[in-house]
């Protein structure tokens, strides 16, 4: 492979294939924010939508969870995946638009039912509580948030023999170079 543009597709094939399949390893990036007070935060969510033309990841939330907040205060994110059987790492750079409300509405409405209690659950995620099941998850359209994560970078890291490594930047149009692994 010399060109790193097929790195980069075989990168989105995965990615697509993690929105597309629950089974998928790229179906659960894990997705890293920078907290209020500026400590490294990182959790695992699902990847709901993988744009490669407009180099859009999208994920769902509690719009009252702490990395909501933490986005409200510094947009930008990183997200991480591994793919085995490829030997492939991808990570990414991303600024985070926050969506929510009617902007959201119909992707609500396309949330199946039993999904719709992980938006909404009282107390807040994170407050504490007595015991364990101390709390209500009633779903509320109104805490539903998308996540639009627009890529500003990837970097490509497949552990074949020997090792390749590219990187791509939104601003040069994603054309890719070749690192040092
Ligand atoms: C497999 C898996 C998938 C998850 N998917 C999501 C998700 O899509 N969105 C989300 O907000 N949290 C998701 N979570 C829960 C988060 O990892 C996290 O525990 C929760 O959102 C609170 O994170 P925060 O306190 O950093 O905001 C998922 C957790 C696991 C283990």
């Amino acid at each position: 492979m010399s060109d790193p543009g097929d790195l980069l597709a075989q990168a989105w094939q995965h990615l697509a294939r993690g929105v597309a399949d629950r089974r998928a390893p790229a179906r659960h990036p894990v997705l890293a924010t920078v907290s209020p007070d500026g400590l490294p935060e990182a959790r695992m969510v699902v990847l709901r939508a993988a744009s490669e033309s407009a180099g859009t990841l999208e994920i769902h939330s509690d719009s009252e969870t702490p990395k909501v907040a933490a986005l409200h205060a510094r947009p930008v994110a990183a997200l991480h995946v591994w793919v085995p059987k490829a030997r492939l790492q991808i990570r990414m750079s991303a600024e985070v638009e926050i969506l929510t409300g009617a902007q959201v509405m119909a992707q609500w409405e396309k949330v199946p039912c039993a999904a719709r209690v992980s938006y909404g659950t009282e107390p807040a995620p994170g407050k504490p509580i007595a015991q364990a099941h101390d709390y209500a998850q009633p779903g509320d359209p109104a805490r539903f948030a998308v996540l639009h994560c627009i890529l500003s970078r990837m970097d490509l890291l497949q552990l074949d023999t020997p090792h390749r490594r590219a990187v791509y930047c939104r601003q040069d149009l994603w054309q890719g170079t070749w690192v040092a692994p």
